[in-house]
């Protein structure tokens, strides 16, 4: 049993990419943290296991430089006009850049090897052996009341932020940042989704 008690299709379908609704104001407790890495290590993998690293960041210089990488990504990557359904989440993106660097806990998975030495099936399974690790952390921590939102920007800048950080950049690839806090509130709303008819393919493409 856990906190908000949640059901799995509710957990499913009201995980959400939290922006505006992170409480800056409020640290997250580290058992409430353990309990979703713990929740995180059962998921799968392509036999890479040893290789998963969570690097979980609360310093606030080492925040503050990180924000500062996903803010400069995002100036140089943000489209230049987004269509009308869209602006309504692109203000929610600009909000949590903004404020990346007051969140209390950024998250950053790590998986050993780098993709661009890879041939394409062990690319698939490299990026496989933590995606789902990652998900699993989110899900895990939406039951127990916090909020994450999966972000890539950073990247743009991962050998920068490898130095902030101290990761063997040669050896290790960074795979998200996720920004992590208790949520405002706790109810959350099934996304609009364009019906599923149009991506389902039986046997045939
Ligand atoms: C692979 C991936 C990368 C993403 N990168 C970012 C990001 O860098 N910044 C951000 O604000 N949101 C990022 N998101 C969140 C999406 O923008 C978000 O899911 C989208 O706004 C749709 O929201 P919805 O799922 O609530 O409909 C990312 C999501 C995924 C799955």
């Amino acid at each position: 049993m856990t906190p908000l008690d949640l059901t799995p299709d509710e957990l499913l379908t009201t995980t959400r990419t939290v922006r505006k609704r992170l409480d800056l104001t409020r640290p997250v407790e580290r058992e409430l943290l353990q309990g979703c890495l713990d929740l995180a290590f059962q998921a799968p993998t392509g036999g890479n296991q040893q290789g998963w690293h969570f690097l979980l960041v609360t310093d606030p210089g080492r925040k503050q430089a990180l924000a500062d990488l996903y803010r400069k990504s995002k100036v140089e990557n943000d489209p230049k006009s987004v269509p009308p359904r869209e602006q309504r989440s692109m203000a929610a993106s600009a909000y949590l850049a903004a404020r990346m660097h007051e969140v209390p806990l950024l998250v950053i998975p790590c998986i050993e090897g780098r993709a661009e030495s890879m041939p394409f099936m062990q690319q698939a399974v490299t990026w496989g052996s933590i995606m789902p690790a990652v998900w699993s952390f989110m899900l895990a921590a939406r039951s127990r009341g916090l909020g994450t939102a999966w972000t890539s920007l950073h990247l743009a800048y991962e050998r920068e932020a490898a130095d902030v950080l101290g990761i063997p950049y040669d050896q290790v690839m960074q795979v998200a940042m996720i920004p992590v806090a208790h949520t405002i509130g706790t109810s959350f709303r099934p996304a609009a989704r364009n019906p599923s008819g149009q991506h389902i393919h039986w046997d045939q493409w």
